[in-house]
């Protein structure tokens, strides 16, 4: 058994190793003028954090292992109310607290999309999306870049972006978020399900025409063009910024 050990621990710095070569390093850093509370969901693999707090000028790192695929939002106006049950006016994940680990149902705000050493093929891929709606700026930059490797990202402004019927309003009648049609709604012809399934069937509505000017790079709907998907090698970290100064576009 003795001369077992040392090999054993071989395969075990090995292991080791390899575990933290495919690690993505994402940076969340909040350029707003007032909190953000992301959330991180996990299809597959896990961070260390479902949801916390990220006050104005604060950047957080998250390790992402091999494997990982999630996304990450970022809830706003948030507040304990008076038993202590914590909420969100965009965004809120509905655990009553400042984690989100349950299930985690499509709200109306901004999503970014990383799969991590995509099915161990070596590429980790990233998306923004407003297929759901949006609720902040929000800007993806891999710290390489290559032709499928580009910053992305999505910054808008509601006032001129969503249409009038699609606006979310605080108490004060200020725009804080943008309901997608097919959000809104949930028909079968502005969700394209159903009869409408397919590309030819689905009809733009002002939510997606609006937003594919704004955002041509963002995922907007079911059937967006197939380019707002960017891949990197898995070496990639990325800076993720909330309420970047500048558009990507
Ligand atoms: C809500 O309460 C939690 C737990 O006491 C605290 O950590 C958090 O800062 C509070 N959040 C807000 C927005 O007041
Ligand atoms: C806490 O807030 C959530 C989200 O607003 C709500 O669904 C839930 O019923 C609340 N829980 C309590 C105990 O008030
Ligand atoms: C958007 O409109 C609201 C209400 O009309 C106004 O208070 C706000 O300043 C506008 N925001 C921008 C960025 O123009
Ligand atoms: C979109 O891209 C993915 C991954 O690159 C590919 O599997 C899929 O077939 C593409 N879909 C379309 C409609 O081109
Ligand atoms: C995305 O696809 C559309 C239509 O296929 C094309 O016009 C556009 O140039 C593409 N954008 C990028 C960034 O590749």
């Amino acid at each position: 058994m003795a001369e077992r050990l040392p090999l054993i621990f071989v395969l075990a710095s090995h292991l080791l190793i390899t575990g933290v070569l495919s690690v993505s390093k994402l940076t969340i850093e909040n350029k707003c003028d007032h909190t953000v509370w992301p959330v991180i969901f996990s299809w597959q693999s896990q961070v260390s954090t479902t949801g916390f707090t990220l006050e104005k000028g604060e950047a957080r790192d998250i390790q992402a292992p091999s494997s990982w695929y999630g996304l990450i939002s970022g809830r706003t106006r948030c507040s304990n109310d008076s038993t202590g049950n914590f909420s969100c006016a965009t965004g809120d994940c509905e655990s009553g607290t400042i984690e989100c680990p349950g299930n985690y149902g499509w709200a109306q705000v901004t999503y970014l999309y990383f799969r991590i050493d995509n099915g161990g093929a070596g590429v980790n891929s990233h998306t923004v999306s407003v297929e759901y709606g949006y609720n902040l700026p929000v800007m993806v930059v891999p710290s390489q870049s290559s032709p499928t490797c580009m910053s992305s990202g999505c910054v808008v402004d509601l006032n001129k972006t969503c249409p009038e019927d699609l606006k979310k309003l605080s108490n004060r009648g200020k725009p804080i978020a943008c309901s997608s049609a097919c959000q809104q709604s949930n028909t079968p012809e502005a969700c394209c399900n159903r009869d409408f399934k397919s590309k030819q069937n689905c009809k733009p509505t002002v939510y997606t025409q609006n937003f594919e000017r704004a955002c041509p790079l963002a995922h907007i709907y079911t059937y967006d063009d197939n380019n707002s998907t960017f891949t990197c090698p898995k070496s990639t970290d990325y800076v993720i910024t909330f309420c970047p100064s500048s558009n990507p576009n």
